[in-house]
């Protein structure tokens, strides 16, 4: 039987154009989804864009545009972005979707019927730049200490959604790994902010707050931005809102996204399905922060990197390798874009680029003929299956990287431009382009032009020489 994979990103918020960091995201989510479906899975790979909340409305408002402009603008720069980097998603969910936002207040008046929702008053600190209430415990020198502000008070009437009730079904399910939140460190840091702060109950509305979904039944309020975000998972998949109706391909194989919101992801999130009688997440997977020559990346340091500025550069292909060869993923990573270069010119132009050509090259010369087909190394597939099932993207790189230089060694060694017999080079360089043909295969889901430009040029009967792979930085 088919098995089923449904892989999400966080769901972006265009307050500001994409940067690498949600191009890391996006491009491990399309690599999962690749990979499963050439096992034959059935997949589906959801991305998108979250559009509501005051931070997005006062951007509209600095631009001097209404708000639904403005974000119809800057979605359609992360749609662009994500089809010029070869994403592969099969849907692409916003926020001011009609659909979503018709099921989103179903799914309120849903927790309100079953009391998980109840009107009262909040008063605490928020922080816009995360659209969270925050403790003062959360705060440094009083400030947020991921956006450097100091949060707002907020005193105003709101429906509340009764979090603090899931505590210990949460942590039940957390512990028991019913919900896996990876990697195995982030599973502990959750559970030891649950049980030493407990969960206090979230406002769900926000009395000020036009830019939003209008909460059912109470004009003077709008959904939390949170809330209604949340949602996307299901409604990408068609879901209209109601309780215990699950869509076919929920639960979530897979949910990835960085350290900043899973908090979040794992407490309110959570609650929120437990609380509209649906499954919860199979798994959280939270990947490392990018910092930029060990900067955070920001507007005001300059220092953001935009994904066309990669592919500019590298090429789709080469930017996509470059990504997640970068850094573990689950850990933090420092780039920039000498690390960016050097990388390209020793893994890329000089490693499987050069190795490619030279083989090609040689067997053209000396007009040896091949048959090859893809997959011939079970060992290599199933270190490379073993390494994707634990989401160890930079370790399929380093295990296809060290297949590559093993092969330039063997050249190296045994010279076969020097040989004099067709029949001895053919012996040397038909086992290499195999090796070649094997890596090619096994690269698909990252680099998809690349390799299949690979796998055509080494699965014909004669191989000849092709186009540069990647052509050397020229400044
Ligand atoms: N809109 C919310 C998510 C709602 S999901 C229901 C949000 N959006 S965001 O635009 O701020 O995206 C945050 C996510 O972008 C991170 O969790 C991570 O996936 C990615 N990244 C943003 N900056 C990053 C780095 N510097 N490095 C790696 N990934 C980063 O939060």
């Amino acid at each position: 039987m088919k098995n089923k994979f449904y892989v999400t990103t966080p769901i972006y918020y265009v307050n500001a154009e994409p940067h690498i960091g949600h191009t890391y995201t996006t491009v491990a989510a399309d690599i999962l989804a690749r990979w499963h479906r050439q096992q034959g899975d059935e997949t589906f790979f959801l991305t998108g864009t979250d559009e509501h909340g005051a931070k997005i409305a006062e951007k509209a408002a600095e631009a001097g545009v209404e708000p639904q402009d403005f974000v119809d603008k800057v979605s359609t720069t992360f749609q662009k972005a994500w089809s010029d980097f070869g994403i592969s998603n099969d849907s692409f969910i916003r926020t001011t979707d009609s659909s979503h936002k018709q099921a989103v207040q179903r799914a309120v008046e849903v927790m309100l019927e079953k009391g998980v929702i109840v009107k009262d008053k909040y008063e605490g600190l928020y922080c816009q730049g995360c659209e969270q209430f925050k403790n003062e415990k959360d705060l440094i020198n009083g400030k947020c200490p991921d956006h450097l502000t100091v949060p707002q008070w907020m005193s105003e009437e709101a429906y509340m959604f009764k979090l603090s009730n899931f505590q210990h079904e949460l942590v039940r399910r957390i512990e028991s790994d019913e919900i896996k939140v990876r990697p195995v460190e982030r599973k502990n840091e959750i559970l030891s902010f649950i049980t030493q702060h407990g969960l206090r109950d979230v406002a769900f509305s926000r009395e000020k707050v036009k830019w939003g979904i209008p909460f059912p039944g109470d004009e003077n309020h709008t959904i939390y931005v949170w809330a209604d975000a949340f949602l996307n998972y299901l409604t990408g998949l068609g879901w209209q809102g109601e309780a215990g109706v699950c869509p076919r391909m929920w639960p979530a194989t897979v949910q990835l996204m960085s350290k900043d919101i899973l908090r979040v992801h794992a407490t309110i999130w959570q609650a929120m399905l437990i609380a509209l009688d649906l499954p919860t997440s199979k798994e959280l997977f939270i990947h490392g922060f990018f910092l930029v020559e060990g900067q955070k990346m920001s507007k005001s340091l300059d220092n953001v990197i935009a994904p066309a500025e990669l592919i500019k550069r590298y090429g789709v292909d080469g930017a996509r390798y470059l990504l997640m060869s970068a850094t573990s993923f689950g850990h933090d990573g420092d780039i920039g874009r000498k690390f960016f270069d050097d990388k390209f010119t020793a893994d890329l132009a000089n490693g499987l680029g050069n190795l490619v050509a030279r083989v090609s090259n040689l067997l053209e010369k000396n007009s040896i003929a091949t048959k090859l087909r893809a997959g011939t190394d079970q060992d290599l597939t199933s270190k490379v299956s073993s390494a994707m099932n634990d989401l160890k993207f930079d370790e399929v790189l380093k295990i296809l990287w060290q297949k590559i230089a093993l092969m330039d060694e063997l050249l190296s060694e045994k010279k076969p431009w020097k040989m004099e017999s067709v029949t001895e080079i053919s012996d040397v360089l038909v086992p290499v382009a195999q090796t070649i043909l094997n890596v090619a295969d096994l690269l698909l889901a990252f680099m998809p032009t690349t390799a299949q430009q690979v796998i055509k040029q080494f699965e014909a009967n004669q191989i000849v020489k092709g186009e540069s792979l990647f052509p050397r930085l020229v400044d």
